[in-house]
């Protein structure tokens, strides 16, 4: 079958615990970074792999590293984005709980690579658990002299970095990188327009990265086996492992470290192990709740990297696999949806502000039988409305599920409402007895 590379969250017990992790050749990589690899050496190695980023984007990594100024005018920031906050997704939380001090030591080697000095790990507030997890492992990697001033003598370098745990505040909103850097800053969490890009204007107006909890903890190992045989694993334009999380409808829910352009079916049917009850798919969403869907019509032909689901009108995002049987009520689904969007909209632009609040207005009309022909052709002109209209992609987050669940599912739709009987035009009729406008009844 696969060779299952775990290269993000290895199966060793007590790895949380920095000894455990250094035993097992922790740390070995900053290590290797400080002694012998210029920064550029390192973001060409990070290029060469093909790593792209997990937070959802797919941008490449060494790419957007390399947009970072190389002069030291300003000091330099690095965020980690630890929100985690769309339905469907939670795999970062593996990586704080089960491997933090791979996180740490990519966090070193990003810092290095673009002369960063200080590191923000923003994890969302609610999330105390976690919270706890990374403090806990920035405080031992501290206490052994692996971040901050104690790198110099540890390390036998110049360069030292400092890591702070920042608690987040609570919104979907606030994952988005530019909302993210003023939550940090202790700003309202709205997202900024871009340009400038955080690269040139980040935190407190200096050069910034933001990256994703699973693609740092992803650059250890890279280093360590080598680009080249890195970006042989899974699918060539978008290599690596990815932390699938499965949920819904399935035998095995949980989080599964596969290697990209595994095929959908063996990701339901062998690591999942099926559907409960044995009964048919419906529908599913590859990459969280703002990815569009996938019909089961195409199951067997989709493969999980984020080129191949193009293919199919879809991207893989968080590689949160949501699956849906047949009994599931797909209206009421994206009702869901729609109310999540709508709840979670800052409120900066119209289009997303109201038209988040429309859908889930005609959903809801649908769900109770209210909604009439056009509702369906409504919805779906409300949600190409939203869509490349807003400041922030939270706007495509929420059009795009709306727009695939209406190309791939209209029927479904269609079921639920009635025929638009009292569909009004307004003619006005002048007639010799009466100058009084009049309604004419049209279908
Ligand atoms: C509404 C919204 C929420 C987001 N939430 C997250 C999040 O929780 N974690 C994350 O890494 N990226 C999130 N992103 C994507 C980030 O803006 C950004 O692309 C990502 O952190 C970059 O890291 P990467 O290049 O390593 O993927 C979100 C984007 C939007 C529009
Ligand atoms: S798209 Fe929505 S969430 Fe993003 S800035 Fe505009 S209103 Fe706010």
């Amino acid at each position: 079958m696969y060779t299952i590379p775990h290269l993000v969250l290895p199966q060793v017990k007590d790895l949380h615990r920095i000894d455990v992790y250094t035993s097992n050749g922790g740390y070995d990589q900053i290590r290797k970074v400080l002694s012998g690899m210029s920064p550029d050496d390192v973001i060409n190695e990070v290029k060469a792999s093909g790593l792209r980023g997990r937070g959802g984007a797919c941008f490449s990594t060494g790419l957007k590293w390399s947009f970072m100024p190389k002069s030291n005018d300003k000091v330099k920031y690095l965020a980690i984005n630890g929100d985690e906050s769309e339905p469907g997704s939670f795999k970062d939380r593996q990586i704080l709980e089960y491997n933090p001090h791979q996180l740490i030591e990519g966090i070193l080697i990003a810092g290095y690579a673009m002369g960063i000095t200080k590191a923000f790990i923003y994890i969302r507030g609610e999330y105390h658990k976690w919270v706890r997890c990374a403090e806990d492992a920035v405080k031992e990697a501290y206490a052994k002299g692996f971040i901050g001033e104690g790198m110099k003598s540890a390390f036998g370098t110049s360069f030292s970095m400092d890591i702070i745990v920042h608690k987040g505040a609570g919104a979907y909103v606030c994952g988005e990188e530019t909302s993210l850097m003023n939550s940090i800053e202790g700003e309202r969490a709205y997202p900024r327009f871009k340009p400038p890009f955080p690269a040139n204007k980040g935190l407190w107006g200096c050069p910034t990265t933001i990256n994703n909890v699973e693609t740092l903890a992803a650059v250890p190992p890279i280093l360590a086996i080598g680009s080249d045989a890195y970006s042989k694993i899974g699918a060539a334009k978008h290599p690596g492992t990815l932390l699938f999380g499965l949920s819904g409808h399935i035998n095995k829910p949980g989080v599964y470290e596969l290697p990209t352009g595994i095929p959908l079916r063996d990701v339901i049917y062998d690591i999942g192990g099926g559907i409960p009850g044995g009964k048919k798919i419906k529908a599913i969403i590859p990459g969280g709740s703002s990815m569009p869907p996938i019909h089961p019509d195409e199951v067997d032909r989709v493969l999980m990297d984020n080129e191949s689901l193009k293919e199919f009108g879809s991207y893989i995002g968080t590689a949160g696999v949501m699956v849906m049987d047949e009994d599931t009520d797909l209206v009421k689904v994206l009702l869901r949806l729609a109310h999540f969007y709508h709840h979670e909209s800052c409120g900066q632009c119209t289009p997303c502000r109201e038209g988040c609040g429309w859908m889930e207005k005609i959903l809801k009309r649908m769900v109770k039988g209210d909604a009439t022909t056009h509702d369906v052709d409504l919805l779906f002109s409300v949600a190409s409305n939203i869509e490349g209209n807003t400041i922030c992609a939270l706007g495509e987050g929420a059009a795009w599920p709306v727009k695939g669940f209406l190309k791939k599912f209209r029927s479904e739709f269609e079921s639920r409402v009635k025929p638009s009987r009292e569909f009004f035009s307004l003619n006005v009729v002048h007639g010799k007895e009466s100058t009084r406008n009049q309604l004419i009844l049209t279908q």
